[in-house]
């Protein structure tokens, strides 16, 4: 960290926000792997709770690699500072009082407990958007798994890079057994037994 720098408090705090807002603000960690649906899911959820009248903000990993992490690729060292900076742009979020859905493989357990560790324990869900990798495969929207498989890309998560599950994430959907509709009501469920919406 550099010297000589001191922390400004706001005037707006996140509890100011959030009254303003009439909701809870806390970050919807989606992990999973590629082609999982962590991306359609989280944006029929935002889409959803916009209606409602929430504010929410979709992070997503391919978008986010096209700007801010635009210097990382895939290796384990470049996965996890591509977490840690997600991590710290989904705080300022929650910050600014909204709902946050962060949609990256994340296939670390270290990091995303990292990611858990920097907010407060009512401001993260982990969510396992779990579905099989053969399924995965099969679904396939960007041709990715079988470039993967014929060598075309290294490191790729499920084929020569690992993914960790989560032990004990807050909730799991189940993409190859629940629609994306489906999905996105139990994400907004969830928030809904909270009393965070
Ligand atoms: S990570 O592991 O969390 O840092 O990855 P993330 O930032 O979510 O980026 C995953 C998307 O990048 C594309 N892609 C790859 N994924 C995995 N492994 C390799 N080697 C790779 N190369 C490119 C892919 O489109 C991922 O998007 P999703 O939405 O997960 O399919």
């Amino acid at each position: 960290m550099s010297t000589n720098i001191v922390w400004h408090e706001q005037a707006l705090t996140k509890h100011d926000q959030r009254t303003g807002n009439k909701h809870h603000s806390a970050v919807f960690w989606l992990t999973g792997l590629s082609g999982s649906g962590k991306s359609t899911v989280a944006n029929a959820a935002a889409k959803k709770l916009h209606e409602l009248g929430a504010n929410t903000y979709v992070l997503d990993g391919d978008n986010i690699r096209h700007g801010l992490n635009k210097d990382l690729g895939f290796s384990e060292s470049d996965r996890k500072e591509n977490i840690r900076r997600i991590g710290e742009v989904a705080k300022l979020f929650v910050d600014s009082g909204q709902i946050v859905f962060t949609a990256f493989i994340s296939p670390f357990q270290e990091d995303r407990k990292a990611v858990r560790q920097l907010l407060e324990a009512d401001e993260f869900v982990e969510v396992f958007v779990s579905c099989p990798l053969n399924e995965c495969e099969a679904r396939d929207p960007k041709g990715l798994y079988q470039k993967a498989r014929s060598g075309q890309i290294p490191e790729f998560t499920g084929i020569s890079s690992p993914y960790e599950a989560p032990d004990a994430p807050e909730l799991v959907l189940e993409t190859s057994r629940y629609s994306v509709d489906e999905c996105a009501d139990q994400l907004i469920e969830f928030m809904k037994k909270k009393s965070w919406i």
